[in-house]
Order: structure tokens, then sequence, then C-alpha cells
């Protein structure tokens, strides 16, 4: 157990008594240790206060008065604690949304974060700047002009950014590096080139705190955890004491349900309901296939292997060659609306940036995909649209104060449920979702997987894009793996293990 005494100069970072209260209170009086050298994961389910609490260490959100921080043997009083405090103390933060200003290049976003280089003469130094960010980028594995706007990098890229930012001059000193669900949006390969660069800081005494709802992650490279349910401290210590169920289970509060996983068997309807023939898109050429109603079809492969092109490409969000049919009808290369007349629904793997209204109200963007329903006499009843919300608020789990509140005072997980929940609400005939749970706890999670299954059992035919390799075994009833572009292997029945699709991802010139 983790157990600090007053004072411990083995902690490097200690809070006690943290509170954060909002309309409510969120984050009850946290006790909270890192010790140096040790990665320690921070879990808890969607809204249980992760985000607060490290947001109050980071200096960026104000904690209630009566609590304390300690940093390097420093103490601070919660209410005179601000980020100037927090970067005193060698602390450096990746939030849950990056931070990352979309308009400004990698350099300049860089130089947000640490401080612009000067000539002699004062004036800012580009060249400087871009070498050195250059060299940050290469040190993290990057291949990336830092003069390209983040704003065009994808999500992983993105994510790998905002990592090398943090880590930037972190190297030289002893540091605390707090990382607000980095591999959320990672596929496998490129969590494993996280967890190196992890495992080089920590063997430099480097303390790493994380969160993360990937638990098989963190049992691989947590020493330490700390579990949170309801803002409050339910379980700390080594990882050893915390076996899988038993985190699953501090983070439910409840024992969990059995098993209520089940694969559906794939019974197959007589049309496919979605087809591809000698299609194209982005990496992807020359691809057949055929998705039934009721078929849930797992796509997996490795970055740039064409997954999200394939999405988008039936979509008509990407340029693409060859016939798309739905329920035996072509359809006509006329962009996302003809997709969408003909019943194709879309969630995005960048669903903060392509899907959400952050400002509007929970309700709205729980039914922007089914306004029709709310039209009557061409007039929108918001009446019922806001009595609708609370049921499916319910249904989705979807844990916010009311449904009056805007998106963004949601935690980050309960954000994604709302954006999915306003697809699968939507009954469509084919449905497209690129990385559904990403950021989604545990619980959830099941949940979600559970509302795709009776959305295949009322006949929608699902394509769904995961480098959650678990994910793609529960809920598939097959599995076609791409690679370079190209469909390289389409595994069906017990053919559906996460060994099979490793193997099969990895398998080149297969
Ligand atoms: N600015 C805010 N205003 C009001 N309530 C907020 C605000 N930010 C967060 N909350 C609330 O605080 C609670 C905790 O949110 P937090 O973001 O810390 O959760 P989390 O544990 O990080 O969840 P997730 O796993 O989904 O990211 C949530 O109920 C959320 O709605
Ligand atoms: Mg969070």
């Amino acid at each position: 157990m983790i157990d600090p005494t007053p004072g411990d100069p083995e902690l490097v970072l200690r809070v006690t008594r943290l509170s954060k209260t909002y309309a409510t209170r969120v984050v009850t009086g946290v006790d909270w240790a890192l010790r140096p050298g040790r990665v320690h994961a921070l879990l808890g389910g969607n809204g249980s206060g992760k985000s607060t609490l490290l947001k109050m260490i980071a200096g960026v959100v104000s904690p209630d008065p009566g609590g304390v921080i300690e940093i390097g043997g420093v103490h601070h009083a919660s209410e005179s604690y601000g980020p100037s405090a927090a970067a005193g103390g060698r602390l450096r933060f990746v939030h849950q949304d990056l931070g990352l200003v979309d308009d400004l290049s990698i350099a300049d976003n860089f130089a947000l974060a640490t401080r612009y280089p000067r000539t002699r003469l004062g004036a800012v130094d580009d060249r400087a700047l871009v070498r050195h960010v250059r060299a940050q980028l290469e040190r993290r594995g990057l291949d990336l002009d830092p003069r390209l706007p983040v704003g065009l990098l994808r999500p992983t890229e993105r994510t790998l950014v905002a990592i090398a930012r943090a880590f930037d001059g972190v190297e030289a000193e002893p540091a605390i590096l707090v990382l607000d669900e980095p591999t959320a949006s990672l596929p496998v390969d490129e969590v494993a080139h996280l967890f190196d660069t992890i495992r080089e800081l920590r063997g430099l005494g480097h303390s790493i705190a994380f969160v993360s709802h990937r638990l098989g992650e963190v049992a691989e490279i947590a020493d330490d955890v700390t579990i949170l349910r309801d803002g409050a401290v339910v379980g700390e210590g080594e990882i050893s004491e915390f076996p899988e169920a038993r985190i699953v289970e501090l983070i439910a509060g409840h024992p969990p349900e059995g098993a209520r996983a089940r694969r559906p068997s794939g019974q197959t309807v007589a049309a496919p309901a979605l087809s591809l023939r000698a299609f194209g898109a982005g990496p992807l050429h020359d691809l057949g296939l055929d998705v039934h109603a009721g078929e849930i079809v797992g796509v997996a492969g490795l970055v740039g292997s064409g997954r999200s092109s394939l999405l988008r490409g039936i979509f008509g969000d990407l340029p693409a060659t060859g016939t798309v049919s739905v329920a035996g009808r072509v359809l006509p290369h006329a962009g996302t609306g003809a997709a969408v007349r003909a019943g194709i629904a879309f969630v995005p793997e960048d669903r903060q940036r392509d899907a959400a209204y952050p400002e509007r109200p929970v309700w709205e963007n729980l039914s922007a995909a089914i306004l029709a329903r709310y039209r009557r006499f061409g007039r929108l009843s918001t009446r019922r649209e806001r009595a609708d919300a609370p049921s499916a608020m319910a249904r989705f789990r979807v844990r916010a104060p009311a449904a009056s509140v805007p998106l963004a005072a949601l935690s980050g997980g309960n954000q994604q449920k709302v954006i999915l929940a306003r697809w699968l609400r939507a009954d469509p005939r084919v449905l497209l979702l690129d990385e559904p749970t990403q950021g989604v706890d545990a619980v959830a999670r099941d949940e979600i997987h559970e509302l795709v299954r009776d959305a295949a059992e009322r006949g929608t035919a699902v394509l769904v894009v995961s480098s959650d390799l678990e994910e793609l075994e529960q809920l598939s009833h097959r599995v076609i793996v791409l690679e370079g572009g190209r469909l390289v292997d389409d595994l069906r029945g017990d053919d559906v293990t996460r060994e099979a699709i490793t193997h099969a991802m990895h398998e080149t010139g297969a």
C-alpha cells in the first residue's frame, strides 16, 4: 500500500483533502500521492472526477479551499495554488483534449507551452524554434514538418505531438508527467511506442501518472493504481493487489453483473445491406465487400491501412471510386447527402471535432440526428425533444447534471456517449463506427456494445473500426483485415479471436 507519512521525501507529488465543487461536489476530499520512478494509473468511471483532479493539480481548475498540494516537498494551500506553482514544480501535463491550437503550426504550439526562443536582439527566432521542435518530434519517432498546422494532423499524430510537447525538456531533470487518457485515440502499435517512452522516462527517475480506461494496458505498464468513484478514492495500492475484476468492481461500485457479453451467431438475411465493388478511397483500391442486415463486421488494420478511409469513402466524406450499394441500389457519387438519404450513419473517430456542438445543451446534441422525428407541420417540437432526453440519457448511461447543461460541461467519456447515442437512436440501415468506445469506461463500454448488438438485431448492418482487438472479438461476427489499402483477410466464426486478428494484421505480403 502507498502509505504516505506527512512530509515524506519519497513522494514527489502529494495532495491532501482536495475537493472541487461546481453546482455539486465532483471531487471529494481526495488524498493522492506519487512516488518517484513509478508509473501510476488513475482509474474510474466516466465522470468520476479524474480529469478534474488532474486539472486542479495543473492549476487550471481552482480547488475548493482547505486542501493541500505538495510538489517536491513544497506545500501550497489549495486556495492560493495556480498554474505557476505547478510549473515551478516541474509538472508536465497532457490533458484529455490535448490543448493544441488547430490554427497554429506544431512549432507554435510548442512555443505556446514553453517559450519562443529569441535571437540576441530579442526577436523570435523561428529557425531555432523549428529546429528544436523537429528534434523533439524525431525523438518521439515522429516524422512531421514542425510548420504544419496542427489542424491537419490525424488524431494519432495530434496525440503524439501533444505528448512530444509535454516531454519537451523533461529529460533534463526529474519531473512529473501527467497524461490524461493519452492512449484513448492510439492504435495498438502506437501504444507500444508510447509505453516504451514511458518506461524509458521511468528508468530515468521521472514519475508518470496517467488515466486510461483500457485495463489491459494498465496491467501492462502501471506500478501503482488509484481508483476514483463519485469523486472519492475507493482503492489504491500496487497494481499486483488489483486484478482486473477487482478494479472493475471498484469502478462500478458493485460486483460485475455476470457475463452479458453475447457473441452474436452471425445470422444473415437475403440481400446485402451494404455492398462495395471495385471500391477505392484514400489508400484503398479494388475492394469488394458485402455486409448483411443484422451483421456486425469488424475492421482491423494498422495505422495507414485504410480503415478510416473505408468508412469515410462509403459515407461520401472522402472521394471514392467503384460502387457503393445500399439494399441493392447503387449510390450516386454525391457526397454525404446521398449516403444519409440512403440510411447510412457515420460516427467518426474524431467526434469532438467533427460531430459535437460543445456549447449547445446535451438534449440538442442527443437529437441532432433524428430531428425529423420532432418535426410536425414543419415546426420543431423542442418540448418533446427535451422531454425525451432523460430517457435517452438513462439508456446510454450519460452522466450529466441535467439535459440542459452544455455538452462541454460533461466528462470526456460522457461526451462520447452523447454523440454515439445520437446516431444509435437514428436506427440507420447501415451504421459505420470508428473507434466507438474510445475514452469510454469499462461499464459503459459493455453498454455501448449491447446497443450496437440491439441495432444489429433490428436489422442494421454495422461496420466497426477498432484498434481494441478485444472489442472486435467481442462484438464482430466477422473481422476483415486491411493492410496497405488491400483487404488481406476475412475472419469468421471461431477465427474471430484477438490472436488471429493480430496475426493477420502483421502478416506482410499475405
Ligand atoms: N466546467 C464544469 N462545470 C460543471 N461540471 C463539470 C465541469 N467540468 C466537469 N464537470 C463535472 O464533473 C464531473 C467529473 O468530471 P471529470 O471530467 O473529472 O470526469 P472524468 O473522471 O475525467 O471522466 P471521463 O472518464 O469521462 O473523462 C462530471 O460529472 C462533470 O459533468
Ligand atoms: Mg476525463
